[in-house]
């Protein structure tokens, strides 16, 4: 039989290491290294492959049942849906850690049986964890994040990486919105539509680390998190993805399909 575990337990353990990168990081910045992966844009650091050995280490020590599904080391995609399940994206926005020392973050999360359990995204720079408990709702450091409340696409902020849509489906979403930014880390651009500054955010291809904190903050702060065709997203896959203000799902995906659809 499966073991059960306190959720609270493994809540602060979770976050005592999370204190713990506060003195590694700035070491393994000293140091750091970058490599390439697919092509010259898509990079990785000694940053990103220490912290998600680290993190295996506490699972394996603390949770010898649990699994890891992470970016840089961990793509066994074997029952993820049963039993206690991590996905982790150990640096997002590595681009903007190698160009800028600034806007990256950690993404975590805890799915028990497949249902979001734990989150956390961690704005590293400005030392700002940001976590949510099944049932429980979402902070920011000790802090509750408040409901966010609906608006209207003509009052929010979108954001989205412009390489990917075509020309049209840009214009018509910077036309229908209040203005466009993009900080170019998934979980930081999702956190600000959690904290109610951003309306939305949208991917087209999101990875299942990318995205994987952004299930739970979603439900706990009354967020829609879907497909472009207005489906749930399947943790283990990802694909498509828009986390937005209740106020303006509709609209945002009405442009992304209307006129031959967003794609180039
Ligand atoms: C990237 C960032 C970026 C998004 C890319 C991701 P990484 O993650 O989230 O905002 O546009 O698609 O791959 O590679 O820095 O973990
Ligand atoms: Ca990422
Ligand atoms: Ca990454």
């Amino acid at each position: 039989m499966m073991a059960q575990y306190d959720i609270n337990d493994i809540d602060n353990e979770v976050k005592t290491w999370f204190r713990g990168l506060n003195l590694l990081i700035p070491s393994l910045i000293k140091q750091m290294q970058t490599d390439t992966k697919k092509n010259r844009f898509d990079l990785v650091t000694n940053v990103d492959q220490t912290l998600e050995s680290n993190f295996e280490g506490l699972i394996k020590d603390l949770y010898p049942d649990h699994k890891l599904y992470g970016e840089e080391s961990h793509h066994d995609t074997t029952d993820l849906k049963q039993g206690y399940t991590w996905v982790m994206d150990p640096i997002d926005g590595t681009a903007n850690l190698v160009k800028q020392q600034n806007d990256f973050c950690i993404i975590l999360a805890l799915f028990v049986d497949g249902t979001p359990t734990l989150s956390y995204i961690y704005d590293f720079p400005r030392q700002t964890l940001y976590h949510a408990k099944k049932g429980e709702g979402a902070f920011v450091n000790h802090k509750r994040l408040e409901q966010v409340q609906a608006q209207p696409l003509s009052e929010l902020i979108v954001s989205f990486n412009n390489k990917v849509l075509n020309d049209a489906t840009m214009h018509d979403l910077l036309d229908a919105s209040f203005a466009y930014r993009l900080i170019g880390a998934c979980g930081l651009d999702s956190i600000r539509v959690c904290t109610g500054q951003f309306g939305a955010h949208i991917h087209t291809n999101a990875k299942p680390w990318d995205i994987a904190a952004q299930f739970l903050f979603a439900s706990e702060l009354g967020l829609k998190m879907t497909d472009f065709n207005n489906k749930a997203i399947d943790f283990v896959r990802g694909g498509p993805f828009i986390i937005s203000n209740p106020g303006c799902h509709d609209e945002v995906l009405n442009i992304l399909l209307s006129n031959g659809g967003y794609h180039k």
